[in-house]
């Protein structure tokens, strides 16, 4: 049963990277307690490095590292070492500082020219790791998301062919405006997950928040992520919160520290 989303807003971006911080300390924990393991996709972009970078500086009590598994929702077709890699960017800013098993990093490999090859590949990966049956689709513990000015998330662009995707799990996305692939998530995939986080900052973001949360007819990709059995969470900062109307905020949760 889709859960009505929770928009939470903070004060700033620290104060967002923590109320991130603690939700994934929570869920990692609780994941790790029932099954042993904890499945987390992590987003790119710029947003989430503050995150990152605080997860790594033990902000948040000890972290079952061991235990966790990290995916990503999407990557440009660049190669790991690529200033626009999503890969490089985790990696620089927690993967290298923190006691993760190299075996539970499962990253796309963007670096194989052959689009159509890297997703197909981590299709496979995928469909090991969750020992998926034919028709079957992963639950991860924890997706994080950012919001792009246009209304897309992981590399879901508006009025691009991945949006209408029903049965793979990662495909690869040509982007027009970028006259690149991107690889990403596929919506089914998401809407599987048992939590989505969706993490904005930024008064540059206030209007396209806005027309998110409070325009369903605007039909956003970042809108067609409802988890259909699963949580979906709103951490937005005051600066992206600042074009919605009082009524949002007031339901929203004001979470200052
Ligand atoms: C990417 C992301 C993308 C991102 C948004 C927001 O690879 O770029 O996954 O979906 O989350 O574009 O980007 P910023 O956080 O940089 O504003």
């Amino acid at each position: 049963m889709a859960l009505p989303p929770e928009i939470r807003i903070l004060d700033n971006s620290e104060d967002l990277f923590q109320a991130a911080a603690v939700e994934f300390a929570a869920l990692a924990s609780e994941a790790v307690r029932n099954k042993g393991r904890f499945c987390v996709a992590l987003s790119g972009g710029s947003t989430p490095r503050g995150l990152y970078t605080l997860l790594a500086k033990d902000a948040v009590p000890s972290l079952p590292w061991g235990r966790i598994c990290f995916f990503w929702g999407d990557e440009r077709h660049v190669p790991p070492d690529h200033p626009d890699s999503n890969y490089r960017m985790a990696y620089e800013a927690m993967l290298s500082k923190v006691p993760v098993r190299l075996q539970n990093v499962f990253r796309i490999h963007a670096e194989v020219r052959d689009a159509e090859a890297a997703v197909v590949a981590y299709e496979q990966d995928l469909r090991t790791f969750f020992n998926l049956r034919p028709g079957e689709f992963p639950r991860f513990d924890l997706v994080f998301l950012g919001l792009g000015p246009d209304g897309h998330t992981a590399s879901l662009f508006p009025g691009t062919t991945a949006l209408s995707e029903k049965d793979r799990l990662v495909v690869a996305n040509w982007v027009e405006k970028f006259k690149a692939y991107r690889f990403t998530l596929t919506l089914p995939v998401l809407n599987q997950s048992a939590c989505v986080i969706f993490l904005v900052t930024g008064e540059e973001k206030s209007d396209i928040l806005r027309e998110v949360l409070e325009n369903p007819g605007a039909d956003l990709p970042a809108q067609k992520v409802r988890p259909t059995d699963g949580r979906l969470l709103w951490l937005v900062d005051r600066a992206a919160a600042s074009g919605l109307p009082k009524q949002t905020k007031g339901n929203a949760r004001l979470a200052s520290s």
